[in-house]
């Protein structure tokens, strides 16, 4: 099935203000969608959704996902609730350990308490993360690779989410899509390595500090690219719970997206300084070194990357350089 062919006509996003959450509603909203949009605006932005504020078909709730009745009334007359509200950084679990637990897991386990309640939305789309593999033995790593060993309190929380999901979909007869997210770049983005470094960078265009040894090498996708993948994979899913991994076909290391972005924002003679970083390179405790997802399965829905990692990663670079420059 093609991803513009859609088969629900009302659908909450929950974290829709944020970075991926906003591409998925600019996607659903062109495919003729109504779309509620549940966000606290702790990580995302009404600027993301501005062009969709005052469309009929659009409603944008400001709630928090740790208040059940906020998502009660998000829910009402949806048939599918793409779950995307979380914390989305891998580094703040080592800083504190409440934030993956409350944010993802508690989060998460609200929202099933209420479809249950509720009822009659019976299909959830969540974002996983390949940091639930944690450091996969095996690469491209396949979903059904395991032991499953998160190395992050984030990957240990979307895991646990995910079992949530599952246990919950058999009990009460729940649709269940778990797309297993490589790093997505892009606008709106406001975390991630790009980010940093072109945050870095506008501070001080002279010198560029690394975290790690920046040979860290990792699948990069980009945005578009994976909201087509999960729209894919929300149509194309037959099981009652199923999961895809979702990114790019090849990696890129951390050096080389340096070299991209100071390309990218024309900049000369960047002095490049490593931290080093722990435990043999890592950029931080929890950081995978190397990541790539086998796409075999998403991709036997008929779904393609359209750009490979670099090609993401120098266009996202190019985004957000030209949406600093609208901002500033
Ligand atoms: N960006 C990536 O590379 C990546 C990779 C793998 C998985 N993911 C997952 O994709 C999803 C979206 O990530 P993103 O990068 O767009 O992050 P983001 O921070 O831009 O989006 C998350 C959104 O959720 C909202 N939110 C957070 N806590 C909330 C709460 N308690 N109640 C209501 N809203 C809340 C934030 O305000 C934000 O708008 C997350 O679940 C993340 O874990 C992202």
């Amino acid at each position: 099935m093609h991803a513009s062919q859609i088969s629900f006509s009302r659908a909450l996003v929950t974290g829709g203000a944020g970075f991926i959450g906003s591409h998925l509603v600019d996607a659903l909203m062109e495919r003729e969608v109504e779309v509620t949009v549940l966000d606290n605006l702790s990580g995302g932005r009404l600027s993301n959704i501005s062009a969709w504020l005052k469309n009929p078909r659009f409603r944008f709730l400001m709630g928090d996902m740790l208040n059940q009745h906020d998502i009660k009334r998000a829910l009402e007359g949806c048939e599918i609730v793409f779950h995307l509200a979380a914390n989305p950084d891998v580094r703040v679990g080592a800083l504190n350990t409440r934030i993956d637990y409350e944010q993802n897991i508690l989060a998460t386990y609200n929202l099933l308490e209420v479809m249950r309640e509720i009822g009659e939305c019976r299909r959830i789309v969540f974002t996983s993360t390949s940091t639930v593999y944690g450091e996969a033995e095996k690469i491209p790593t396949p979903e059904d690779y395991g032991p499953l060993k998160p190395i992050s309190l984030y990957g240990a929380s979307k895991l646990a989410c995910e079992a949530l999901i599952s246990g919950y979909s058999h009990l009460f007869g729940f649709k269940s899509v778990i797309c297993r997210l490589a790093n997505i770049v892009g606008s709106r983005s406001g975390h991630g390595v790009i980010y940093d470094f072109i945050n870095k960078l506008m501070e001080n265009p002279n010198r560029l500090e690394i975290l790690g040894d920046g040979r860290q090498r990792k699948s990069y996708l980009y945005v578009r690219d994976c909201v087509e993948a999960m729209l894919t994979a929300a149509e194309g899913a037959k099981g009652q719970v199923e999961i895809y991994n979702i990114g790019s076909e090849d990696t890129v290391d951390v050096t080389s997206i340096a070299n991209i972005i100071i390309e990218e924002m024309g900049l000369r003679n960047v002095e490049i300084y490593y931290t080093g970083g722990v435990e043999g390179g890592r950029g931080w405790r929890g950081d995978v070194k190397v990541m790539l997802l086998d796409i075999t399965r998403i991709k036997g829905l008929g779904w393609r990357p359209k750009l490979n990692s670099a090609e993401a990663v120098r266009q996202a670079a190019r985004d957000i350089i030209a949406e600093r420059g609208r901002l500033q």
